[in-house]
């Protein structure tokens, strides 16, 4: 008989007596990204479930929600070549019922960057994974760090509220010029899909200035503009180095640090970041 006093060992003892579950929620037009996420939970639980939600919560009142791309048929092929096992796929009246008027908030690191351009989006997501979770019961949850803040706020309210889930942060998939694969890559004409590479070039930028020993976050920032600069059409949101867990401002770079990018092109907007390690 085991006796435990900590939540964590009482959810060890419980977990072991059951298969694990690895959940990837998504709002569908799925990529090799969504793709990379699905095979990691296939190879490490027993029961993968896929969910594909254009979650209406989440967008701003001027935002994409009409226009966000659908193609379920193509969606349900690439879940089962990854090897999903169940996708769930409801309609909105199943998720928001009428009368529904619950949120989950995470305060502080959803108020910055994303946060400030986009106000209640971050609401929207953490409600509708809180409602997944509770849904699907997963053991693991399956996230991109192409949305990195994303990634931390659901951390955040996982720890918070002591979802019994553990959150795996998967690395960013990349076409092979390096922009990040995304659905709604699918908005850009020919030309600004050419331009929309100097996300990852101002990046790699910043990277390389930051392993030749530069530790001042504004020094790496005043390089992801001059990079970005170099396309006269983007419009920059924000371009930053910042605390890679709270994505808080930082003086110096003494601690994990991540650059982050959030620009326009045209009618799309991208967002894109990687982490920054000085040398
Ligand atoms: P969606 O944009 O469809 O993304 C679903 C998951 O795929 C997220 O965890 C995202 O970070 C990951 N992803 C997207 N592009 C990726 C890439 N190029 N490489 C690796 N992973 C990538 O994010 C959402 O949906 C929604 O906000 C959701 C969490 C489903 C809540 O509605």
């Amino acid at each position: 008989m085991e006796i435990t006093q900590s939540v964590a060992e009482l959810r060890r003892a419980v977990r072991a007596a059951r298969q694990a579950i690895g959940f990837v929620p998504t709002m569908g037009y799925l990529h090799d990204g969504h793709g990379s996420l699905i095979e990691r939970a296939r190879a490490e639980a027993g029961l993968v479930v896929v969910s594909i939600f254009v979650n209406p919560t989440q967008f701003g009142p001027n935002e994409d929600y009409d226009r966000y791309p659908r193609d379920f048929d193509r969606d349900r092929q690439l879940c089962e070549r990854a090897g999903a096992d169940v996708v769930f796929y409801p309609d909105e009246r199943e998720i928001y019922p009428p009368g529904f008027s619950t949120v989950v908030d995470v305060a502080g690191i959803t108020a910055r960057l994303e946060g400030e351009h986009r106000p209640s989006h971050f609401q929207g997501v953490t409600t509708i994974v809180a409602k997944l979770f509770n849904v699907v019961m997963p053991d693991r949850a399956y996230f991109g760090e192409k949305d990195y803040q994303q990634l931390q706020v659901i951390r955040k309210m996982v720890r918070d509220l002591h979802f019994p889930v553990e959150i795996v942060g998967c690395p960013t998939v990349r076409e092979p010029d390096g922009l990040a694969l995304s659905s709604r890559n699918a908005y850009l004409g020919p030309s600004e899909r050419r331009q929309a590479t100097v996300l990852y070039r101002a990046l790699q930028e910043a990277q390389a200035l930051a392993m030749l020993g530069e530790r001042d976050p504004k020094a790496l920032e005043a390089e992801l503009q001059r990079t970005l600069e170099t396309e006269p059409n983007l419009k920059v949101d924000y371009a930053v180095v910042v605390d890679a867990v709270t994505l808080e401002p930082l003086r110096l770079i003494d601690r994990e640090a991540r650059a982050l990018i959030a620009a326009r092109l045209g009618g799309t907007r991208l967002i894109d970041n990687a982490a920054i390690v000085t040398g």
